[in-house]
């Protein structure tokens, strides 16, 4: 059985290397003849060392077959010249699934050069939904999984979201809860990861907060910045503020004159250094889908900066603090996570076997 995934982001990195690492365990228990090959497509929207590099290093990540090079364009230019390539690479492949990750510009070309060339698609993280058609990513969420036939959605509240959507009425589309391969990436790669010398020289320092923003939102639009980055500051004057600047907010600060100083802005960091971040921080800001989360899986509160989230379950629950780009709203959070004490015991994302139940989804439906 022959799949091609597509990958070209940062967050997709860390969610493939957990479904190769299951096909790679598949066959391994298979005779060749049964076995699963994955060809990797790399569209190069995220290209730098430590915005991509690393992270295959790392996660041990099956080194991509096909490299397209296609990175810092706006949206239709990105999503356009994907689908071209993506295409003439299927069209050489032929596999019998497509397999995408998440919502980002090469998940949607990837689903839309494959459903043109009637190549099954699977769909990983199917069914969240913010709410916010504003959101480039809500965009692609909506529309990959309308032409997927593979919806394997992380939370009951995903599959959820698709019956509101009438999915329950389509027959040749299978939904499954898998749980969050996500979670499967955390729990494996906690056992394995060094922190560097550099981060954890920062984490001995003591007492910090971990800080990411890079969604278009909070960074084209400079008032959003401006507010965040202020909010920020006046916390950094407090309790220090680890903030690994994503290139897209480094480009909109040095556009926009922002400066703050009481911040630690360091350069992105790969997955290993995150996870040391994540262990010994008091609390997380994000925009970010991923860190939301991540925050939970390592029992601290993310204080959420946007105005609507995916993983409604962890704002209904008391762990996460949706405040959007609001000053007041920031610091009154902040204040709260301080004090509350949170059960992180539940687990609403499945129990670290995704990846596997992933493969053998596809395996089962394949063979039949
Ligand atoms: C993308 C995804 C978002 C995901 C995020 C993770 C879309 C619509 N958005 O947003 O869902 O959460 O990735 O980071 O696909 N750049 C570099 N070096 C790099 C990568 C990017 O300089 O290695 C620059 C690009 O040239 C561009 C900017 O950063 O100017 C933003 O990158 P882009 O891929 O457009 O979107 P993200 O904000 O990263």
């Amino acid at each position: 059985m022959k799949i091609v995934t597509i990958v070209g982001a940062r967050p997709q990195f860390v969610k493939a290397a957990v479904v190769s690492r299951a096909i790679e365990k598949y066959n391994a228990a298979h005779p060749a003849d049964r076995g699963i090959h994955e060809s990797i497509i790399h569209t190069g929207q995220h290209y730098d060392e430590n915005m991509s590099d690393i992270f295959f290093s790392q996660m041990q990540i099956p080194k991509p077959k096909h490299h397209l090079h296609i990175g810092g364009k706006s949206h239709g230019a990105m999503t356009g010249q994907m689908v071209e390539k993506i295409e003439a690479v299927l069209l050489q492949e032929k596999p019998a699934v497509l397999l995408v990750y998440g919502d980002t510009n090469s998940t949607l070309a990837g689903a839309l050069a494959a459903s043109k060339l009637h190549i099954p698609i699977a769909h990983v993280e199917a069914g969240l939904r913010s709410h916010n058609m504003a959101m480039p990513e809500e965009i692609n969420r909506v529309l990959v999984d309308r032409i997927s036939q593979w919806l394997f959605c992380p939370t009951r509240q995903a599959v959820e979201n698709l019956m509101k959507e009438g999915y329950d009425g389509f027959s040749s589309v299978a939904i499954e809860n898998v749980g969050d391969v996500m979670y499967d990436a955390a729990l494996f790669y906690q056992e394995i990861s060094q922190t560097s010398e550099y981060i954890e020289s920062k984490i001995q320092q003591g007492s910090y907060y971990l800080a990411t923003i890079h969604r278009q939102d909070n960074t084209e639009n400079k008032t959003n910045l401006e507010t965040l980055v202020k909010a920020l500051g006046h916390i950094a004057a407090q309790t220090k503020v680890i903030f690994p600047l994503h290139p897209r907010t480094k480009k909109y600060m040095e556009q926009f004159s922002i400066e703050a100083p009481q911040i630690d802005f360091i350069d992105p960091v790969g997955y290993f250094d995150m996870i040391g971040l994540l262990r010994h921080c008091a609390g997380v800001f994000s925009d970010s889908g991923g860190l939301q989360k991540e925050a939970y899986f390592f029992k601290k509160s993310c204080i959420v900066l946007r105005d609507q989230t995916e993983w409604t379950e962890l704002v209904s629950g008391g762990y996460n603090k949706l405040v959007g780009a609001h000053y007041d709203r920031i610091l009154t959070a902040e204040n709260e996570i301080r004090i509350e004490k949170p059960d992180f015991s539940r687990m609403p994302y499945g129990n670290g076997h995704a990846g596997e139940k992933i493969v053998q989804a596809l395996v089962d439906s394949l063979e039949t």
